[in-house]
C-alpha cells in the first residue's frame, strides 16, 4: 500500500498469525489439574495488548526479506518443532520426527513467510512475559489487569506464584523444541535478566543511601534496570526471531537495536502514563509507582532540579503525605516533558535500526509499532 492512502495498521499485517495466538498459548499450558489450569490460563482470558507477540511476527516477516547468513542452521529440525502436544493438552516427551501436531495454523499460511519455529517464538514470548505479570503483580499488590481483579486477588498469592512457574516451565519446553541452541540461550538470559531488573528495582539508587543526591548515576541506573526489566525480552527476541529466520549477522544486530530502543521507549512511556492517567484509563492501579516506593523517570529528572526530592527517594516516599508531595513536585518540574523527550529518541533510534532492511509492509508495520509505543494511552 502507497503510504499516505490507508493507515498503517501493523496487526493487520499479521493478523492470520495472531488469530492462533490465543488458542495455542492455551494449549501450551494446559494441565489436568483443574485449578492449575483456571490459575494459568487466567491472564490469557482478557484480551492483553499482545504488543510483544506483535513485534515478533512483524520482525519475522521484515527480516525474512534481509540477507542471509552464510553458515546453515545448525537444527534442520526447526520446522518439526510443533510435535508433541496430544489433543488433550498435555505435552508428551519430546519427539523431534513426530508431524506438526497441536499446532493450530490456517492451511494457506504454511507458504506464509513467517516460520512455524517464529510463530512458536511470538508465544513463548507472551508466556514469559505473561509469568512476569503474575509474579509481578504479587510482588506489586496489585489488585487489578486487563481491567479484571489481578491473579492473586482471584487465586491467592501461592497459586498465582506457582501458576507462572508452570508458565516459564512450558515455556521451556517450548523454547527447547525450536532445537537452536542460540535461541533457548537468548531467552533464558531474558528470565533472569527480568529477576535482575526486579531486584534493581528494589532499590531506587545504585548505592540505596538514606539522603541519595543527584547524580548522572541515577540515571544509568535507572536504564539499567529499564533494559532488564523491560527491553531484554523485547530486544533479545527480535533478535531470536532474526536468528530463526537465518539472517546475517548485521541484520541480526539491527534487529536487537530495534527491540531494545523501543523497548526502553515502551517502559519510559509506561512510567509516564502513571503520573499522567487514572486507573480507570489503564486498567490497573495509577500512581502505583510512588506508592511502591518507586522512583522512575518523571520524578528522576524532577529531582535534577528539586534537590529536596533526595530525602523522599531515599526513605522510599514511605512517611505520611510523601508519595502527593512528590507527585506535586514532579508536576511543577519538566519531569514528565523529559520523559516524553526521552522516550521520543530512543524511539528515533529504533526506526533508525530499520534503515537497512529493504521496504516492505512489515517494515512499516515495525515502523507504526514504534509510534503506537508513544501515543499508547494505557
Ligand atoms: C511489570 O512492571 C513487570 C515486569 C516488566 C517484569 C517483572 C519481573 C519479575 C516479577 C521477575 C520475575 C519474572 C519471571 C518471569 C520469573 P510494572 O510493575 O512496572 O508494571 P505494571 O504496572 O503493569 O504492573
Ligand atoms: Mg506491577
Ligand atoms: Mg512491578
Amino acid at each position: 500500500a502507497t503510504k499516505g492512502e490507508m493507515p498503517i495498521d501493523p496487526l493487520r499485517m499479521v493478523a492470520k498469525e495472531m488469530k492462533f495466538l490465543t488458542g495455542n498459548i492455551r494449549h501450551l499450558l494446559g494441565s489436568g489439574h483443574p485449578s492449575l489450569d483456571r490459575a494459568a490460563k487466567y491472564y490469557t482470558q482478557a484480551e492483553g495488548k499482545h504488543m510483544r507477540p506483535m513485534i515478533v511476527l512483524l520482525m519475522s516477516r521484515a527480516t525474512a526479506l534481509c540477507p542471509k547468513a552464510s553458515q546453515p542452521d545448525p537444527s534442520e529440525t526447526t520446522q518439526r518443532i510443533n510435535a508433541a502436544i496430544s489433543p488433550s493438552g498435555v505435552l508428551r516427551d519430546a519427539n523431534p520426527s513426530a508431524p506438526l501436531a497441536g499446532f493450530s495454523s490456517d492451511p494457506e499460511s504454511v507458504e506464509s513467510d513467517i516460520l512455524p519455529s517464529q510463530r512458536r517464538l511470538a508465544e513463548i514470548t507472551e508466556l514469559i512475559h505473561t509469568a512476569s505479570l503474575l509474579h509481578d503483580d504479587v510482588i506489586d499488590h496489585s489488585v487489578s489487569r486487563r481491567g479484571s481483579p489481578s491473579a492473586n486477588l482471584e487465586f491467592g498469592n501461592k497459586m498465582a506464584v506457582l501458576a507462572g512457574d508452570f508458565m516459564l516451565g512450558r515455556a521451556s519446553v517450548a523454547l527447547a523444541r525450536l532445537r537452536n541452541a542460540e535461541v533457548v540461550e537468548l531467552l533464558a538470559t531474558v528470565i533472569a535478566n527480568l529477576v535482575e531488573g526486579e531486584f534493581m528495582q528494589l532499590k531506587n539508587t545504585a548505592r540505596d543511601e538514606r539522603n541519595p543526591k543527584w547524580s548522572e548515576e541515577t540515571l544509568t541506573y535507572y536504564l539499567d534496570k529499564t533494559y532488564l526489566k523491560t527491553a531484554s525480552l523485547i530486544s533479545k527476541s527480535c533478535r531470536a526471531a532474526a536468528l530463526l529466520g537465518r539472517a546475517d549477522a548485521t541484520t541480526v544486530e539491527a534487529a536487537y537495536a530495534y527491540g531494545k530502543n523501543l523497548g526502553l521507549a515502551f517502559q519510559l512511556v509506561d512510567d509516564m502514563l502513571d503520573y499522567t492517567k487514572s486507573d480507570k484509563d489503564l486498567g490497573k492501579p495509577a500512581g502505583a509507582d510512588l506508592e511502591l516506593g518507586l522512583a522512575t523517570a518523571p520524578l528522576l529528572f524532577a529531582w535534577k532540579t528539586i534537590p529536596e526530592l533526595g530525602q523522599l527517594v531515599g526513605r522510599k516516599f514511605e512517611q505520611e503525605g510523601d508519595a502527593a508531595r512528590a507527585r506535586e513536585l514532579v508536576f511543577q518540574s519538566d519531569g514528565i516533558e523529559q520523559t516524553r523527550a526521552l522516550a521520543e529518541d530512543y524511539c528515533r533510534q529504533a526506526v533508525a535500526a530499520l534503515d537497512l532492511f529493504p521496504d516492505s509492509e512489515a517494515k512499516d508495520g515495525l515502523v507504526e509499532m514504534a509510534m503506537k509505543t508513544l501515543r499508547r494511552q494505557k
